[in-house]
């Protein structure tokens, strides 16, 4: 029996139940109305609307330019697309690192502007005042431990992190305190399998992973990445499920064609 199947809406009590039913969750992230809709009707568990927007939307190299205002249009657009399951949105770099109060303030703002379920931020410890806050002002937070992409001038690359003893400790006791503080559920980004399953195995919190192996409670994977809408970025953990580059290509191309040999429109695409 799927717990997925019969919730009418998932909520983060439903990510819950799916971790102590044993029965995976998945998670995709989206950006637009569009989107929204086919993910959720083809019937998601979740939508994170990510701070990746700022590189498969914007085409930053990054996630750190985007702004608060954009994250909102890409959250409000998505909520207009979804009936079913549950919207998570990435507070982004500079909205919530300096101060509890600021980080409040910023997932007021998300929750109230955009209609959304569930915030989003990175960091263990020193997250840990802005993610109480945040709680207890009655918004859910899901956290986000291992490579954190908005910490990359920090980390230098975006290679697998907590390989060494000393990172895989901290971030087993950042998950600890991440779930202590009241977090409904925390993404595990690009740490060793082995670890990911220790951290999963300890939490009672689900765990969802992106290339953190396949003992995760979920999974997570960038839309534009595995339908290959983006086809430079190919790590590893990633399935492609779809050459959509090529495709849209392809239609592009013919379109073309058709437009020049005067083709398109023919008598029955005229009134
Ligand atoms: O912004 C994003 O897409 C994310 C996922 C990689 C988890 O945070």
């Amino acid at each position: 029996m799927s717990i997925n199947k019969e919730v009418k809406r998932v909520t983060t009590n439903t990510l819950m139940m799916m971790k102590q039913a044993g029965e995976k969750i998945s998670m995709l992230t989206a950006y637009d109305y569009s989107f929204a809709k086919i993910i959720d009707a083809a019937g998601i568990d979740a939508i994170l609307v990510g701070d990746s927007a700022s590189n498969v939307m914007a085409g930053h190299e990054t996630t750190l330019p985007i702004t608060l205002d954009q994250m909102i249009y890409h959250a409000s657009s998505v909520i207009r697309g979804v009936q079913r399951c549950l919207v998570v949105v990435d507070l982004p770099f500079g909205t919530y690192q300096s101060n509890s109060e600021i980080a409040l303030a910023s997932a007021i703002r998300i929750m109230k502007e955009t209609g959304a379920h569930a915030i989003k931020l990175e960091g263990g410890e020193e997250a840990i005042d802005s993610i109480r806050k945040i709680v207890s002002a009655g918004i859910p937070v899901m956290g986000h431990l291992g490579l954190t992409p908005q910490s990359i001038y920090k980390f230098g690359t975006y290679a697998v992190r907590a390989k060494e003893e000393a990172e895989a400790e901290k971030l087993k006791t950042d998950a600890k305190l991440l779930q202590d503080a009241g977090c409904f559920a925390t993404v595990l980004e690009k740490i060793p399998a082995e670890l990911a399953k220790e951290v999963t195995e300890s939490l009672l919190i689900p765990v969802i992973g992106i290339g953190a192996g396949k003992y995760c409670d979920g999974q997570v994977l960038v839309m534009h990445d595995m339908l290959g809408i983006n086809t430079e970025f190919k790590p590893k953990f990633l399935r492609q499920y779809l050459n959509v580059f090529e495709q849209a290509t392809d239609a592009v191309k013919s379109y073309i064609t058709d437009v020049k040999s005067s083709d398109f429109p023919n008598d029955k695409e005229q009134y």
